[in-house]
């Protein structure tokens, strides 16, 4: 279904439809929390094949990235491995030539975390791969929020590199400035956070990072990982992003504002906007918010529970 522009002011039955069905659901995961236990293993993730060698002569360092914070961890790993006289390839995992992985001998993949997970983006990726035949792999991810279940996000990219036969050798989380755009303004409140994250100290924990998976591999050490049952993990059963959906009773493009400069077109990683009809598919976007965060002629409307959305470029330039 392409979703139609309608004006923002308009109630309907199925806006209150949605409100009954997220409250519902509120509830329902508010009484099953509970009983959860947060130290349960849920996966043990361990090296499928031997590594294949313990000499690095190429790199890959890969990311998605919405807002920029997983593409700046990237690029100074990328920067640090490049320093030590590795051959680097590093961008974004969308313009990734597949045909390069045959002279690859570590692979780097980070994301953010999206709905406590990995985004499926990510995960689509992965699977699209050839057999990785022993390839030593390390995954990082970017997070906003202390409990936004990081570690399991990040065990979920190695995971996925593992059942294509990625030897397992790291894992790290980096705390970002939230790009969930309900959270905007208690991030602006919080005052440990100047310069927002990732900022210089981000940066030295993601060098230290690096040098520690170069030692994995340059010693062929091979990491267990653990996934855990947590409450947020938990979570993820229930598909938050479908829930956070029915919130929305708004999402097109003001024609008047925009410039079509395509910068949503490119973000968006469902394929969901038509800037001939200034329309999204609201079936098919998955809620990244990549649009809205990323248009600086605040030409994506968006209305989530009756308020109208701003995106993060507008957001950060001028925060409240
Ligand atoms: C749709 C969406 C869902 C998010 N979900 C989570 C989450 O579950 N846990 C968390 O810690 N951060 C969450 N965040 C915040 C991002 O993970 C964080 O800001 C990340 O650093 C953004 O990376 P990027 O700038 O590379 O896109 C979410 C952000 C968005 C846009
Ligand atoms: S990013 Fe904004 S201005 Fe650019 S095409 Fe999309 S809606 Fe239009
Ligand atoms: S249309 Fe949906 S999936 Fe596409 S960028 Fe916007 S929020 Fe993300």
């Amino acid at each position: 279904m392409s979703h139609q522009p309608k004006k923002p002011t308009e109630k309907s039955s199925m806006e209150t439809r949605r409100s009954f069905l997220k409250k519902t659901a509120l509830a329902a995961s508010t009484m099953a929390l509970p009983t959860v236990s947060s130290c349960m293993t849920i996966n043990t993730i361990t090296a499928p094949v031997p590594m294949r060698s313990t000499k690095i002569k190429t790199i890959a360092v890969l990311w998605y990235s919405q807002t920029g914070n997983t593409q700046k961890c990237g690029a100074v790993l990328a920067k640090s491995f490049e320093e030590k006289g590795f051959t680097v390839i590093s961008g974004d995992l969308g313009h990734f030539d597949r045909t390069q992985l045959q002279d690859i001998d570590l692979l780097v993949m980070g994301t953010p975390v999206f709905y406590y997970d990995t985004p499926d983006y990510a995960k689509e990726f992965i699977r699209s791969l050839p057999d990785l035949k022993g390839i030593p792999v390390a995954a990082y991810v970017t997070f906003g929020g202390p409990e936004g279940n990081q570690h399991n996000a990040a065990c979920t990219i190695l995971e996925e590199l593992v059942q294509k036969n990625g030897v397992p050798v790291g894992l790290k989380a980096f705390m970002g400035v939230s790009s969930y755009p309900l959270t905007f303004e208690s991030e602006a409140k919080r005052t440990d956070q100047t310069p927002l994250p990732p900022n210089q100290d981000t940066y030295e924990n993601v060098r230290a990072y690096g040098e520690f998976i170069l030692s994995q591999v340059e010693t062929g050490k091979t990491s267990e990982f653990k996934k855990t049952l947590t409450l947020r993990e938990f979570s993820t059963y229930f598909n938050p992003m479908w829930w956070n959906k029915l919130a929305i009773s708004d999402h097109y493009i003001i024609k008047e504002n925009c410039v079509k400069c395509g910068t949503c077109i490119e973000k968006c990683p469902s394929h969901s906007i038509d800037l001939d009809a200034f329309s999204v598919n609201t079936d098919t976007c998955v809620l990244c918010f990549g649009c809205i965060n990323n248009c600086d002629y605040q030409a994506v409307n968006m209305v989530y529970n009756s308020k109208t959305v701003t995106g993060f470029n507008t957001f950060w330039k001028n925060p409240v």
